[in-house]
């Protein structure tokens, strides 16, 4: 049988478990918190004095850190792009069945794209009320993202994509934390709260995603591994890495947003390291039986791998110089 018809079986295979996938790992509808719920509320006589204070609040934040709230909301707001790229993976199909019910794994993407939605529309709306941000260059930023779409090195393969999405859901858990910890520290209460709320959806997105993964090792073991190596051998690309200012190329923006990143401590290399080790242990490739020449060859590179990183990574040194952004105007510096 062909690789892809192997692939398709198994995704059909674990469909039945996909409900109990969203049972447990995503929030209904009137259960989850809103954006509104983390926001001022203009509909009350309050609303305009919680906007005051967001904008007090947020003289205290620095370049690098409105660099990067911005770039991780743009990369949320590209939300169409990755929903259309799932929707596309082998084995996710969304035209309804004849009894007129979802296929388990459209269903999966669109109720993931659903909850990630509130993320980019949060972050939005707080970047418009701070007052220390260029929106129109952001949201220039945001369409050009949409527009460029991006490609991830994964194809249409559901194995692939899912240690894709297993990665930057962690990627995105860490770093919305932490920049809500800096909000937090700075006296950015609102902010702090809003970030922090967001990590959390992200951390059950990873839970998810990282089951995906685990359940089909359990099938596919050997094509299961040699998946995973493929990504980890050509890098995970984030979405960011597309971003690009007005008039600017791809590429540029996401070097200087990565090292004000990095400067911050928000998303280092390190942490890059950090998940792949978290995800090795998870899946426990260290203790997979019955796996082909290939596959034995390909879980050696991945149990090296952080090491050989680690070396790496302490080698690089994170340029000082803050680069000056279209999005965060010289009179938001403080
Ligand atoms: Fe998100
Ligand atoms: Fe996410």
């Amino acid at each position: 049988m062909a690789l892809e018809n192997i692939r398709l079986e198994v995704m059909k295979t674990i469909e039945s478990k996909v409900d109990g996938f969203i049972d447990e790992y995503l929030i209904p509808v009137d259960d989850i918190w809103q954006p509104t719920d983390l926001l001022p509320n203009l509909q009350g006589e309050e609303g305009l004095e919680h906007v005051k204070q967001i904008r007090e609040e947020a003289k205290e934040l620095g370049y690098d850190f409105w660099v990067v709230l911005v770039a991780d909301m743009v990369t949320e707001e590209a939300l169409p792009t990755y929903e259309s790229w799932l929707m596309d993976v082998e084995g996710v199909d969304q035209q309804r069945r004849a009894d007129g019910e979802q296929n388990p794994w459209s269903k999966w993407v669109r109720h993931w794209t659903g909850e990630e939605n509130r993320h980019g529309d949060t972050l939005n709306k707080y970047l418009y009320l701070s007052g220390r941000v260029n929106m129109r260059e952001i949201e220039k930023t945001t369409q050009h993202l949409i527009n460029d779409g991006f490609d991830i090195g994964t194809g249409r393969d559901p194995y692939k994509n899912f240690v894709y999405t297993s990665f930057q859901e962690l990627a995105t858990n860490i770093s919305h934390k932490r920049v809500g910890q800096l909000a937090k520290k700075k006296g950015n209460k609102m902010l702090g709260k809003m970030c922090n709320i967001i990590a959390g959806d992200e951390m059950r997105h990873y839970m998810a995603y990282r089951e995906f993964v685990k359940t089909i090792f359990e099938h596919d073991p050997s094509e299961m591994m040699l998946a995973f190596h493929d990504m980890m051998k050509k890098k995970i690309v984030m979405p960011a890495q597309f971003l690009r200012e007005s008039g600017e190329g791809i590429a540029q923006a996401f070097e200087n947003f990565s090292n004000a990143a990095q400067r911050l401590g928000v998303y280092t290399t390190y942490d890059y390291i950090e998940i792949l080790k978290k995800l090795n242990a998870y899946w426990e490739i260290d203790k997979m039986r019955a796996l082909t020449d290939e596959a034995e060859k390909a879980r050696d590179y991945l149990m090296k791998l952080p090491d050989r990183m680690t070396r790496v990574a302490d080698r690089i040194a994170i340029p000082k110089d803050e680069y000056q952004f279209k999005w965060v105007e010289p009179n938001g510096i403080i």
